[in-house]
């Protein structure tokens, strides 16, 4: 069988949504069955040597990746949700956007115990801020950050180097832009 090209499955807009900004939308990805699967397992592969306790992803696109995985692997998911969303006592982060400004992230105090090691997932890497801004509310909890994993790699706007800069941790993206 033809092993899939996850690159058919990304939509690229550009000029959206600012001049400037070309979108990489995996609405394609999700959308199949087949490709789907294949990110997650390819994920998953990644996971399986970084003894990882739990899974978090940001909110909206990284519950998406986050949540089959979790269940693949067997383990919780913890969401970071953006603030204002949480029902009990949480501990935010705020971070700048590749567009849109300012944001604020937060978990739940009791979603992470300390030493509790944590892979975080997101559809997509572009400045970082949205994947440091994750990492520093689950260092505050006393989390150790096993790994961060993407479906995409925005290259040019080097998160990946301002993740490191935050102490290197086990990196992956299925797809680099
Ligand atoms: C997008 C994307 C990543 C983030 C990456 O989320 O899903 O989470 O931007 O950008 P960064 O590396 O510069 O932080 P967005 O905040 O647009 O919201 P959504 O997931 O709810 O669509
Ligand atoms: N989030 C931040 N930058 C993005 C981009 N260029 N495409 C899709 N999602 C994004
Ligand atoms: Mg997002």
């Amino acid at each position: 069988m033809k092993k899939i090209d996850l690159h058919d499955y990304v939509a690229t807009v550009k000029d959206y949504p600012e001049p400037g900004i070309s979108f990489r939308d995996i609405s394609p990805l999700m959308g199949s069955g087949l490709a789907y699967r294949e990110a997650i397992n390819q994920i998953q592969e990644f996971a399986k040597d970084l003894n990882v306790d739990l899974i978090a992803g940001p909110e909206s696109r990284g519950f998406i990746v986050g949540s089959p995985l979790a269940y693949a692997l067997g383990v919780g998911f913890v969401p970071a949700r953006k603030s204002g969303k949480l029902p009990r006592a949480a501990v935010s982060a705020s971070y700048t956007l590749e567009y849109g400004g300012i944001n604020e992230l937060e978990i739940h105090q009791d979603a992470i115990k300390p030493g509790q090691r944590i892979l975080i997932v997101d559809d997509l890497l572009a400045t970082g801020g949205t994947i440091n801004a994750t990492r520093e509310i689950i260092e505050k909890l006393g989390g150790v950050v096993a790994g961060v994993a993407f479906i995409i790699e925005l290259e040019a706007l080097h998160g990946r180097e301002k993740i490191m800069e935050a102490g290197e941790v086990p990196f992956l993206a299925l797809m680099e832009y």
